[in-house]
């Protein structure tokens, strides 16, 4: 509990001077101090700081702050500093719901305790985290309990509170290792390096621009200590900012809301990510499908394009899933229209139902902006209903592909109610899968307040992505262009450059200036919401712009990228990190969407993308199309890559399902499972799939091998499970032709399979193959391996353990060198049984060549296990380029049968 009277009271610290200077000579703070500190009745601590000299650098100082700090959980703590007397613009608990700190309390009214100078408290006993305070200048400090080490110490700086300017700096040591901050395309790898700029405020800026601010804004960032010790921070606050670090430091500088961090202790980094999406909202479950292969193209011009693509997948023998439109579908790129010569109802919906019926899927765009016609329904019952965006108390208008728009104010209730109304009208008549909401940071042909012209028509004859609109001057208050320049686009362009006003108004007066990086969000929530209203079924989002808390509704891909080997490689730390963002489901366009690819680089990028967690080839109107069946070489690299991809599925479904309940990413950085072996922290060119599934792509030209890094222990080749590699933590240099990506399985793993299909719903119903990996030619010192394995229709809204809905198993197996045993735990098995799914194959990894010639007795539930089909080999594991030191062996057990909804103890003496 917390006893201010026995607060250890720490010595007197005078920070003499940590004077952060503009570099102009210019002070923007002086800093408060904290005058007094008083118990909340919900177990916080609430401290009230003055300010101890004014300045007017970005706008005057706010003399009075509040300082709230609670211990919510036993691993997170909440430091929260606002205005004390006047009320300032947080994120909405709409959406994204957590603990409110209180209203004002009256604290300086009640008998609060003169802070004396410095002390530290910690509510739980069994917490983690210590927070600290120095009283004059006021800084916090978070500390670990177990290690005593420092996390953030904001006496680096002094804190600087304005209305439009908010600045605070942490110290941190040089060997600490940073990750996430985005969305952000990073060159250099996964690693936040110093100098390079971290600037977070949603951008319709194509992911090619280097490190700038793109379309998401996630102001968390994990870090990364000796020994793998982790924790993680979120600023939550949606207004724009610029994060910079130094190596030593880190500075934020926001220009709006409030400074509300959480520090999530860990340990691990899967700890992190666990306590992170604790907060934030799971990951939304995904269906089935969803891991399946999609093909998209902007240009696919009428239903017989579409019916081809897919007979082409179908003749090649490349697994399809889902076949998408990008506007191609609509009337003049009206959402919720479909174009009445190119996609004609009556030829769209025989060809959705031939599709549907073949276990396949369709996904279409739909944009924000509605277009402004007085003929288009959207845009009747949109103005009816008056659910948009405002500027001067009219709809603010903006140019998106339709022309002149008018962009729905998700804030709104209303409008979230229009907004399904719509896609429940638009889907009665096209019976889409799932819904890509792109365009949402919201994107903008035109910058500032603009007017339709009355004298030539708009769009004209120009690009379409030309303003067409007769512009009036960029609209100039103190919200369109506040004192302090964040980096926008990367040339601190005007916040309104490309997008709404910042100076529009919301629901409630909200300020666009402040729910700016909000727009992707709520629409995901709205959209994912009207989806799951109506089709009582898991939905599937596709989000272009996001925000911390996105992926509990919405999946995301990493936009507009470019066909070249460099967009190849980045696009591994973006997804990466968009795991760590609690946004698991993610890919980048394969292929490249524009400009033309080539043939090398396709192959090498459907390798790599066929274990992307979201996986689609997406290209650009003006580029050539890049469908995997039109190259020979694409084609057999897409067989192969994909056939082991949808061979993963069950694996990879039990991926999601632990996300959804854990927050554990399906793509993750090698320190994720390594997190003791510093070699893994900037490896940026190799992941994880779960805990040990290792993905080492070639990302050059002209080239057939890969210098790959194996953490210590053995791996498995799972194109050729004779190869291995048994690794004391070292880079090996493996053969990668032109055909094949090297995926390696970890030992202690048991890999669930099956036996793949063309589409995820043939696949799903085949009998299961367990890949059991023992450490490479374990002798007496054993060897075990365990995994699990969650199974449901694939498509329920909710995905739990529930008999009769979904079953799950953990399998475990252990061998002392004379004996080997499986055994599996069934959770509700009787969905498993129903569904008549078996276990028709072993493959055991790394026993001994000394297994070679024994004679084998198994033994089933006990008793000996004897079946008219089953059959078993053990051959030697290859000494080949992937050197098996010592040797080893690999047993397969076929023709079995043994039910996923029962518990198997299968044994055998080797
Ligand atoms: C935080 O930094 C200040 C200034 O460097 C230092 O005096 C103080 O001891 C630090 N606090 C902690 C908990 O390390
Ligand atoms: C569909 O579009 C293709 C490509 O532009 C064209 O060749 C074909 O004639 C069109 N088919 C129909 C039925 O309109
Ligand atoms: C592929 O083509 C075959 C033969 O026409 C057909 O039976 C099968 O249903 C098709 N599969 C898919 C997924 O379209
Ligand atoms: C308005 O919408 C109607 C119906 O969708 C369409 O025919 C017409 O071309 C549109 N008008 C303009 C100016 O885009
Ligand atoms: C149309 O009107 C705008 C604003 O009055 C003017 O700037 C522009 O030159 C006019 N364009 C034509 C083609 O007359
Ligand atoms: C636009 O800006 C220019 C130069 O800043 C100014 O002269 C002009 O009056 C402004 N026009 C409007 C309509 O505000
Ligand atoms: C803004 O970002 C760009 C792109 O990273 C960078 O080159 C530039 O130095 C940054 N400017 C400032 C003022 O930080
Ligand atoms: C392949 O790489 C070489 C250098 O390694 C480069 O000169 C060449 O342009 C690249 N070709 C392509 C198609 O990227």
């Amino acid at each position: 509990m917390l006893t201010m009277g026995s607060l250890p009271v720490l010595t007197f610290i005078c920070v003499v001077c940590a004077v952060w200077s503009l570099g102009h000579g210019q002070q923007v703070g002086y800093g408060y101090r904290l005058v007094s500190v008083d118990q909340g009745s919900d177990g916080s601590l609430i401290g009230s700081l003055e300010l101890i000299q004014q300045t007017n650098t970005y706008g005057p100082d706010i003399p009075h702050l509040r300082l709230y700090v609670k211990h919510e959980t036993e691993d997170r703590v909440r430091v929260h500093i606002t205005d004390a007397q006047t009320k300032r613009w947080e994120v909405p608990q709409e959406l994204l719901s957590r603990e409110q700190a209180p209203a004002d309390l009256p604290v300086s009214s009640r008998k609060a305790k003169p802070a004396k100078s410095a002390f530290e408290f910690s509510k739980f006993a069994g917490g983690e985290l210590i927070v600290s305070f120095i009283s004059n200048p006021f800084g916090f400090a978070i500390k670990r309990k177990s290690n005593g080490d420092v996390l953030f110490n904001s006496s680096y700086g002094n804190l600087v509170f304005k209305d439009q300017y908010l600045e605070v700096t942490t110290g941190l040591p040089a060997t600490a290792s940073l990750y996430g901050l985005g969305e952000n395309t990073q060159p250099n790898g996964i690693k936040i390096l110093p100098k390079e700029a971290y600037t977070l405020y949603t951008t319709d800026i194509s992911a090619i621009n280097l490190n700038t601010d793109l379309y998401g804004s996630h102001p968390f960032y994990m870090d990364v200590r000796n020994g793998g010790i982790s924790h993680g921070v979120l600023l939550l606050n949606s207004n724009g900012m610029d994060v910079f670090y130094t190596g030593n430091a880190l500075t934020y500088k926001v220009i709006g809301g409030v400074l509300d961090f959480y520090f999530f202790a860990g340990t691990s980094p899967l700890d992190v990510v666990q306590q992170y999406t604790a907060l934030i909202g799971r990951p939304v479950a995904q269906p089935y499908w969803a891991f399946g292969f999609h093909q998209c193209r902007w240009g696919y011009k009428n239903v017989s394009d579409i019916t081809n693509v897919v007979e082409n997948y179908n003749k090649s023998q490349i697994p399809l899933d889902v076949i998408w439109n990008d506007d191609d579908h609509m009337d003049g790129a009206k959402d919720f229209t479909l174009d009445p010569i190119n996609y004609p109802e009556y030829k769209l919906r025989p060809f959705l139902d031939r599709i549907h019926a073949n276990g396949m899927r369709y996904v279409v765009l739909i944009d924000p902006g509605i277009a402004i016609n007085t003929s288009y329904g959207t845009f009747q019952r949109g103005m009816a209903d008056d659910v948009f965006i405002k500027h001067g108390g009219s709809p603010f208008l903006g140019q998106v592909w339709p022309g002149a728009v008018y962009f729905p104010d998700f804030l709104n209730p209303k409008t979230v109610n229009f907004w399904a109304d719509e896609i429940s009208h638009f889907h009665q008549m096209v019976p889409v899968d799932g819904l890509w909401i792109d365009m949402n940071e919201i994107s903008n042909f035109c910058s500032g307040k603009c007017s339709i012209p009355t004298n030539r028509s708009c769009p004209g004859t120009g690009f379409p992505w030309e303003c067409c609109l007769d512009r009036t001057n960029i609209t100039a208050t103190r919200w369109d262009v506040p004192p302090y320049k964040i980096n926008a686009s990367g040339t601190q362009v005007p916040l309104g450059f490309k997008t709404i006003a910042t100076s529009s108004v919301h629901y409630n007066g909200v300020l666009e200036y402040d729910a700016h990086s909000l727009y992707g969000l709520s629409q995901a929530i709205a959209t994912h919401k009207a989806l799951q209203n109506l089709l009582d079924k898991r939905p599937f989002v596709l989000t272009r712009s996001t925000f911390v808390g996105s992926g509990s509704y919405a999946a995301h891909w990493t936009g507009d990228n470019k066909a070249t080997w460099e967009d190849l490689r980045y696009s591994i730390s973006t997804i990466l990190n968009f795991g760590m963002f609690g946004m698991p489901m993610v890919g980048a366009d394969i292929c490249g969407f524009y400009p033309d690819t080539t043939e090398e680089l396709c192959g090498r990028w459907i390798q790599l993308g066929a274990f992307y967690p979201f996986s689609r080839d997406h290209s650009n109107l003006a580029s050539k199309r890049q469908e995997l069946y039109l190259w020979d070489s694409v084609a057999k690299s897409a067989r192969k890559a994909l056939g082991l991809g949808y061979r993963l599925l069950p694996y990879l479904y039990t991926l999601n399902y632990d996300a959804h309940t854990t927050g554990a990413p399906i793509a993750r950085p090698l320190f994720f499972s390594f997190p003791q072996d510093p070699e893994t922290y900037a490896v940026s060119k190799q992941f994880l799939l779960g805990p040990g599934v290792l993905i080492s792509p070639v990302l050059y030209n002209k080239t057939t091998s890969v210098n790959a890094y194996f953490p210590k222990g053995s791996w498995y080749n799972l194109n050729d499970m004779t190869m291995a590699v048994k690794s004391s933590g070292q880079y090996v240099t493996l053969q990668a032709p032109m055909d094949t990506i090297n995926v390696h399985v970890c030992e202690g793993m048991i890999l669930p399979m099956q036996r793949g299909g063309m589409t995820t719903t043939v696949a799903r119903m085949t009998p299961f193959t367990l890949i059991i990996a023992f450490p490479l030619g374990f002798q007496s010192t054993g060897g075990k391996a365990k995994g699990h394995l969650f199974l449901d229709s694939g498509e329920d809204v909710d995905m739990k353990i529930a008999e009769g809905k979904s079953t799950y198993v953990d399998f475990s197996a252990e061998s002392d060198g004379k004996k080997v045993r499986l055994v599996s735990q069934v959770e509700s098995g009787s969905y498993g049984l129903s569904q008549g799914w078996v276990v028709e194959k072993l493959m055991i990894l790394g026993l001994s060549k000394s297994h070679l010639s024994s004679q084998i007795a198994f033994q089933l539930d006990g008793k000996p296990f004897t079946s008219s089909s089953f059959t078993y080999s053990v051959q030697p594991l290859s000494t080949s380029a992937e050197q098996s030191q010592g040797g080893g062996a690999i047993m397969e057990l076929n023709g079995l049968a043994l039910p996923v909804g029962r518990n198997i103890d299968l044994s055998w003496t080797l």
